[in-house]
């Protein structure tokens, strides 16, 4: 049998809209302040789309930088998968960007698992590198929640935020690999916990016959019990995933968590005994993200030159599903500084 083949990771890229709104500013319109928001939370700012921002666009732009920091041609990707939970079209946003990369050999399509999204999807797409069937996938996490929330909700609105990250994945030289190891988990019975469910509206058709009517609710969460799901079930997961490479805490470069709550990141942290220096956050300027957190952090990162070629990185999603999981991620390729 031959080996299994390697996966690298070779590109990132990140996009977000423009407009910033500050914890001051929500406060114009919601009971809330800064000094509650930030001691809560650790958020200070998160950018929102305006009208003529699209999903589409700032995904676009995401993948077209990891592509040209990998240093492929459009042609030459095999699959593009985006993580959403907020497309533009139902259908599926992946084709878009395929279409704006001019990627034209690729197969493209969503994936849907909320802020479990980037995790999943960059599980998902290492099998295709993997099983020989894609040579290079470019992986895009990408949300625009602002859409979706009750913005008189002060319990939720103002912990989401817009954005889209993206990363480049492809076959590794031999003896590397960028995947040590992974673990995915979900919960349907909890998941009410945090939810943007189809709301019941019907269209009368005729007097015999009713359909429903698409839509759904803003988004509906217990703050509380997602709190103490993620503080307990994240570290078993990055736990599990380290015992199976064989690799101990003191070993990682980064700890890479979704970037829900700095109090979360504290948390599991600490149950790890990671130092703090290793913990990668930028909540205070974009807030949760969902799908685009992980390669949002990963490319600023990356760009700051904090996260290496070769850094060993563990990186956890958790959220609505409730799902979770966590990955083992080496950055880079041997060749690379
Ligand atoms: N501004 C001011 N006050 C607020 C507020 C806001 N934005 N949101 C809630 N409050 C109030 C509540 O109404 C409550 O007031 P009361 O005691 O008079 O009823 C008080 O603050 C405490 O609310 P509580 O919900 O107990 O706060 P908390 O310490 O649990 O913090 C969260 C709330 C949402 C910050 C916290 O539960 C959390 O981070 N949960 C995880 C959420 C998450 O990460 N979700 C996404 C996962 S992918």
């Amino acid at each position: 049998m031959s080996a299994a083949v390697g996966i690298a990771l070779t590109g990132s890229g990140a996009a977000t809209p423009a407009r910033v709104v500050t914890n001051d500013e929500l406060s114009l319109w919601l009971d809330t302040s800064d000094a509650w928001i930030r001691s809560r939370t650790g958020i200070a700012e998160r950018r929102i789309a305006t009208v003529e921002d699209s999903l589409e666009s700032l995904s676009s732009q995401a993948a077209q930088q990891a592509l040209e920091r990998a240093g492929w041609r459009p042609d030459q990707v095999d699959l593009i998968l985006l993580a959403t939970s907020s497309p533009d079209d139902l259908f599926g946003s992946a084709p878009a960007v395929q279409a704006a990369l001019g990627a034209n050999n690729a197969v493209a399509f969503d994936l849907t698992a909320a802020c479990s999204g980037f995790l999943f999807a960059l599980i998902t797409a290492a099998q295709y590198i993997r099983s020989g069937t894609c040579q290079r996938v470019l992986v895009v996490g990408a949300d625009l929640l602002s859409r979706w929330v009750d913005w008189q909700d002060r319990r939720t609105c103002v912990l989401f935020g817009d954005g889209a990250g993206a990363v480049a994945m492809e076959v590794a030289p031999e003896g590397w690999d960028g995947l040590l190891t992974m673990v995915m988990r979900t919960d349907g019975r909890r998941r009410s916990c945090l939810a943007m469910a189809r709301q019941a509206t019907s269209q009368v058709l005729h007097d015999q016959l009713q359909a429903g009517l698409g839509g759904f609710r803003p988004i509906s969460m217990d703050g509380q019990e997602v709190y103490k799901f993620a503080v307990q079930q994240v570290p078993l997961v990055l736990t599990q995933a380290l015992k199976q490479a064989g690799i101990t805490a003191e070993q990682l470069d980064w700890l890479l968590l979704h970037q829900a709550n700095e109090r979360i990141l504290a948390s599991v942290a600490q149950r790890l005994g990671i130092p703090a220096a290793k913990v990668l956050s930028n909540l205070e300027n974009y807030g949760n993200t969902s799908a685009a957190t992980i390669p949002l952090m990963l490319h600023e990162a990356v760009m700051a030159q904090r996260i290496r070629s070769g850094h060993l990185i563990a990186s956890s999603g958790f959220g609505a599903g409730l799902s979770w999981g966590a990955a083992l991620l080496r950055w880079g390729r041997p060749d690379a500084p």
